[in-house]
């Protein structure tokens, strides 16, 4: 029997597909929610909400075996450098998430640097960076992208700057899918803007982050890709000449959710489509130049951050109709049917299993096992059933 890897070697021309020497061992390493166990008496009552469901983890190995690969699931935990040891795969499917510190998500990209073990997905810095929400949007006003007014409580007592009007937003700085993020994140006077700065720094162990509330619709926006993706992508075609794919905008209408207005954690962990959930609306209704000013500004956020591949950013409107970044996620949630990326994808029609091996494909040509698509050649030929010979049919 032929995997479907060896079936690709046989049917396609030399060259023209992005190849793997010899199918992989992919270890996919996460975190994984542990039912019934009790949480330690100094994290938060939301802590390991961003860890991922087993289910998740079946279906991203079940994705890659599709393509003829090996897959199994490593707990990214304190044994995982001897997992790794013992199971020596040839790349690492990161979706990790870390264990405490104030980079959690850069850990299991930082380990396996230091063991030269290939990976997917974006790196060390843009893992530490991205989870501390603060950093990440000073980098971009540096570079004169949009945010909203915000200001960092480290004690809680720090005077408000007179550019910070009421409503604000309190969120732990470096925390994901709305941990952390109630009803009560809106403050509308110093009173409760103390109590809540107050709560955050010492619920979750760490400074709050205080913005102006943005009180307009709020999108997620889904960036694949990079500047040579056509020489590795399975998909070549999925992409815009700059080597970029801008998925279809996801607008998250919370109006009538559990969080009315806010997609805080509550609101995250709704099954869509049920009570209480938001409308995932994808794709948004937009004028065109909102949508082209949405994906020019997720694109530049993926850039400014030195995201790799795959990157999700979240974009509210401000009260003036404005977009103001307000996050970027280098390891986004993928979950089938669920995770916001994953609904752009199936939006654009690309399938669960493409969207998991592309990111596989991608992360494993940074590490040289592809051998690149020779785009000097045709990339299809078909046999002309009249007289045999071999046919161009594009690439001209
Ligand atoms: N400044 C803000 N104004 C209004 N709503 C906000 C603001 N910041 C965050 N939110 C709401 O809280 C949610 C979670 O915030 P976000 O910064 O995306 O953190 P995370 O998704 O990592 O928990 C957002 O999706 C949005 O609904
Ligand atoms: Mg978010």
């Amino acid at each position: 029997m032929t995997t479907p890897l060896q079936e690709k070697e046989n049917d396609q021309p030399p060259g023209s597909d992005p190849r793997p020497a010899h199918p992989w061992r992919v270890a996919v390493l996460a975190n994984i929610k542990e039912h019934g166990k009790s949480l330690p008496a100094d994290v938060p009552p939301d802590a390991g909400a961003d860890f991922d469901y087993i289910e998740t983890i079946d279906q991203i190995r079940a994705a890659i075996e599709t393509d003829g690969h090996q897959a199994v699931f490593i707990q990214a935990d304190r044994d995982l450098p001897y997992a790794l040891k013992k199971a020596r795969p040839d790349i690492c499917f990161n979706i990790a998430e870390g264990l405490g510190g104030d980079a959690r998500e850069a850990q299991v990209p930082a380990l396996l640097e230091m063991f030269k073990i290939p990976y997917s997905g974006s790196r060390v810095m843009t893992n530490a960076i991205s989870l501390d929400k603060t950093l990440t949007k000073r980098i971009w006003r540096d570079r004169n992208l949009p945010v909203a007014p915000f200001q960092e409580f480290t004690f809680g007592d720090e005077p408000l700057r007179p550019e910070m009007h009421f409503p604000l937003f309190v969120k732990p700085s470096r925390e994901g899918t709305g941990m952390g993020v109630t009803e009560k994140a809106i403050v509308n006077n110093e009173a409760e803007l103390r109590e809540r700065a107050d709560y955050v720094i010492r619920m979750y162990h760490q400074p709050a982050l205080v913005e102006t509330f943005l009180p307009g619709r709020e999108f997620t926006v889904g960036i694949m890709g990079r500047f040579d993706t056509v020489l590795y992508s399975r998909h070549p075609e999925w992409y815009e000449k700059d080597g970029f794919l801008r998925l279809p905008i996801l607008e998250l209408d919370s109006s009538r959710s559990v969080t009315p207005g806010i997609y805080g954690l509550e609101a995250k962990a709704q099954s869509v489509g049920s009570e209480g959930a938001p409308s995932y609306i994808c794709p948004a209704q937009l004028d065109p130049e909102l949508t082209k000013k949405l994906h020019r500004l997720a694109w530049r956020a993926h850039i400014v951050l030195g995201a790799l591949d795959v990157s999700r950013t979240d974009i509210r409107l401000d009260a003036e109709g404005q977009p103001r970044l307000l996050e970027i996620n280098p390891l986004p949630g993928l979950t089938s049917g669920y995770s916001d990326l994953c609904i752009q994808c199936a939006a654009q029609g690309i399938s669960y299993e493409d969207l998991i091996l592309e990111i596989l494909y991608l992360g494993a040509s940074r590490w040289n096992m592809l051998v690149p698509r020779d785009i000097s050649l045709p990339q299809k030929k078909k046999t002309d059933p009249l007289n045999g010979a071999a046919k161009t049919t594009n690439g001209k």
